[in-house]
């Protein structure tokens, strides 16, 4: 791949495609050093960074400020901007120029939405406006008062019928890649086996293109419950605790700081002269 990852380099892949969330530099550092293919500042930051239940609540302004954090870094991966709820819902004048301030403002290389044949005219006013966009179809997290809660998608031969459907009218309308959340894996092949664009899954099985998972999960810094999909590669929650335990320790014990972590005064060049 090029030095920075485009559009032409995820539709061009030749190994499966690997996408994680950052939120700030730190994320986004470790992300790209990790040698990722696309850095998504999702709007899952509304419950991994703000600590709400949903992502509804999220504006396009934190957004913005995440996404400028992220692409301050001047990582590798391509970064995708999430469009978060009621940014796109509107009217096709307002969704381009949300979009266009995350492209302008934040310098996102692309954006995500969520929905189907209902954003088709969205998706289209975007790509015209010069800003490719990634969809996003299932379990789609701004739709979770309407699907009344999180709850796997396209399980019957209907539901699943919708989202093939759904899936082709998004590649028409012009989207370079399209995120499959918590579908059957048989579904998310199929699908898959369709389109000419990568699908990324999560929840969706091994069969998409790629897969992308939160950095927090990923790290198992995450508090409550977690979803049967994810799977922690590491317990940096714990150690931290550990870790912060160990100072509050050794300072109610006085054995930090030594002298090893303090400054010394200046030694006089000359002597007082008594
Ligand atoms: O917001 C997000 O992080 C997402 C991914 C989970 C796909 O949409």
């Amino acid at each position: 791949m090029n030095e920075h990852v485009t559009v032409t380099d995820v539709l061009q892949a030749r190994q499966p495609l690997v996408m994680i969330t950052a939120y700030d530099q730190l994320s986004a550092r470790i992300v790209d050093a990790a040698e990722a293919d696309m850095i998504l500042v999702g709007d899952s930051l509304g419950m991994v960074i703000q600590g709400h239940t949903n992502t509804l609540q999220v504006t396009l302004d934190e957004v913005i400020y995440h996404a400028k954090a992220v692409t301050r870094t001047k990582p590798k991966a391509m970064v995708i901007g999430d469009l978060p709820y009621l940014s796109y819902h509107v009217s096709r004048a307002e969704t381009v120029r949300n979009a266009g301030r995350l492209v302008q403002e934040a310098g996102v290389d692309a954006v995500k939405l969520e929905g189907g044949r209902n954003r088709l005219t969205m998706v289209s006013s975007l790509i015209d406006a010069e800003i490719p966009v990634m969809g996003h179809l299932g379990l789609t997290p701004q739709s979770v008062n309407a699907f009344g809660g999180f709850k796997v998608q396209g399980k019957t031969k209907e539901a699943g019928k919708v989202i093939m459907e759904d899936a082709l009218r998004l590649q028409d309308a012009g989207i370079f890649a399209l995120v499959l959340e918590c579908v059957p894996s048989e579904l998310a092949q199929e699908i898959t086996q369709s389109l000419d664009i990568p699908t990324i899954g999560i929840g969706a099985g091994p069969y998409c293109a790629g897969q992308v998972l939160v950095f927090h999960d990923l790290l198992g810094m995450s508090f409550g419950h977690q979803p049967k999909f994810v799977k922690a590669y590491a317990d940096l929650g714990s150690q931290a605790v550990q870790a912060l335990q160990q100072f509050r320790h050794e300072v109610q014990t006085g054995v930090f700081p030594t002298l090893a972590h303090s400054y010394a005064a200046k030694k006089p060049r000359i002597k007082a002269v008594e």
